[in-house]
């Protein structure tokens, strides 16, 4: 059985995998880490969104041993300590979290989108959460939440320049 070696929220961890074992199993079966969701098994939902590397990815469609050395960032790792991380604040504040089971992967996927684009607009947003399926269709105070949350991370980021 193939080792994979990786980094998860800054700990260094290795497991024994099958060659066809998901991401998104490593995280969830072997690593405890359940923040991170199967909705769909086809990446369609975007539930499963966590970051390889600080870019989004679907990890139900991501063979975990193709994660070998990287560092992967999930829900769980995003906050510091007690603090939210902005984004997880914008969302609370916005009212962007509705039923739970889909957040982790739109906080995850918008993280990156503000990575990429400190002001997004609407559409923009709205545009890059097309794989990021709300079943309770909310998008609008996600969309909010998503646009907050990207001035939220560039005026911490400037604050800590
Ligand atoms: S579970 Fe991965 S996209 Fe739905
Ligand atoms: S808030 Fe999760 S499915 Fe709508």
């Amino acid at each position: 059985m193939p080792k994979v070696s990786l980094t998860v929220n800054g700990r260094a961890v290795s497991a024994d995998v099958e060659g066809r074992t998901l991401l998104v199993q490593l995280l969830r079966e072997k690593l405890g880490l359940t923040g991170t969701h199967v909705g769909c098994d086809t990446s369609q939902c975007g539930a499963c969104v966590v970051h390889i590397d600080g870019k989004s990815v679907k990890s139900c469609t991501y063979l975990a041993v193709a994660a070998e050395g990287a560092n992967v960032t999930t829900i769980e790792g995003l906050a510091n300590g007690n603090e939210l991380h902005p984004m997880q604040a914008a969302f609370k504040e916005h009212h962007g979290l509705q039923c739970g089971f889909c957040t982790p992967g739109m906080v995850m996927s918008a993280v990156d989108l503000a990575k990429r684009n400190s002001n997004p607009s609407e559409h923009e947003v709205r545009e890059w959460l097309e794989g990021n399926i709300c079943r309770c269709t909310g998008y609008h105070n996600i969309v909010k939440a998503v646009q907050a949350g990207a001035k939220a991370m560039a005026g911490a980021k400037a604050a800590a320049d």
